[in-house]
């Protein structure tokens, strides 16, 4: 694991805005630029709800990953896992379980960067700069597979990623390869932006995605379902990321995410 390295990382453009740092900025996070912001306030602008959504997505993360644990989970591969933040994966995890172990994998170097830092004194934990879309790579990395035994039952979570992967990367295939690695009563956690319930807002949304080095692509509930098809969903299903395990407010269903945990069988 790296160790002693400044939160900014290595080789960043610091003009040219990222997911990973806007992601941050909507969550209340220090890891942002002034490029990343000033998007992030664009997309904010033409989706007021956007911190909104972002905090259901992170408050589905951590049910999810309680659920894994209160199904026999104790090892967690999270692919696209961010800028670390309030309630991170190893801490909701090692809080049902302190034996549960979570190998990191992001691409964007200021979410490697950060992630070095905070975990270099937990044995539990590796962070990993890889490409999910490669999972040959992701799944046969020192620091994956110091902490994860594909023969036991793993959570491999894709929170809030896959809408980064465009449909010419062919996710179902990268869900195949990682599906293949799974031992059976392995469990794999989805959540994806969509425009199903405000296609035009969504849309513009996605524009403004379109001036950051990591494009958007919402997808539909169909489309979404069907990426899953190899897999067997746990109840409720694929659902609103509110209503997951969960009953959200009135009026506050639709957070423009979906979810599901869905098991391997
Ligand atoms: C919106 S954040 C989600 C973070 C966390 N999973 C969550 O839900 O709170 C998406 C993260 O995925 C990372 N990411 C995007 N595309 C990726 C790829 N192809 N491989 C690895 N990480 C990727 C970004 O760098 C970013 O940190």
């Amino acid at each position: 694991m790296e160790t002693d390295v400044n939160w900014t990382g290595t080789g960043i453009d610091l003009d040219r805005p990222n997911a990973a740092r806007m992601y941050d900025y909507y969550l209340g996070g220090a890891f942002n630029f002034a490029a990343d912001r000033d998007l992030a306030e664009q997309a904010v602008q033409v989706m007021p709800w956007m911190r909104e959504a972002v905090a259901a997505n992170r408050s589905f993360l951590a049910r999810a990953v309680r659920h894994c644990v209160a199904h026999g989970i104790r090892q967690f591969l999270d692919l696209g896992s961010g800028i670390p933040t309030v309630g991170n994966v190893h801490e909701i995890a090692q809080a049902a379980d302190p034996s549960c172990r979570v190998a990191y994998v992001d691409n964007e170097a200021v979410a490697v960067a950060h992630s070095s830092q905070l975990l270099a004194t937990d044995p539990q934990t590796t962070i990993t700069r890889a490409d999910l879309r490669d999972p040959a790579r992701v799944l046969a990395a020192p620091t994956v597979r110091e902490l994860i035994d594909f023969s036991e039952p793993v959570a491999v979570l894709a929170v809030a990623v896959l809408h980064f992967v465009p449909e010419a990367g062919r996710p179902e295939e990268i869900l195949a390869d990682y599906r293949r690695a799974m031992a059976p009563g392995s469990r794999f956690v989805l959540s994806h932006v969509t425009g199903d319930h405000d296609p035009e807002q969504a849309e513009a949304a996605a524009r403004v995605y379109q001036r950051a080095d990591t494009p958007v692509l919402p997808r539909s509930r169909e489309r979404l379902a069907a990426m899953l098809a190899g897999f067997t969903l746990v109840p409720p299903g694929l659902v609103d990321a509110t209503e997951w395990h969960s009953t959200p407010a009135a009026g506050a269903e639709h957070v423009g995410f979906y979810a599901a945990v869905a098991v391997v069988e």
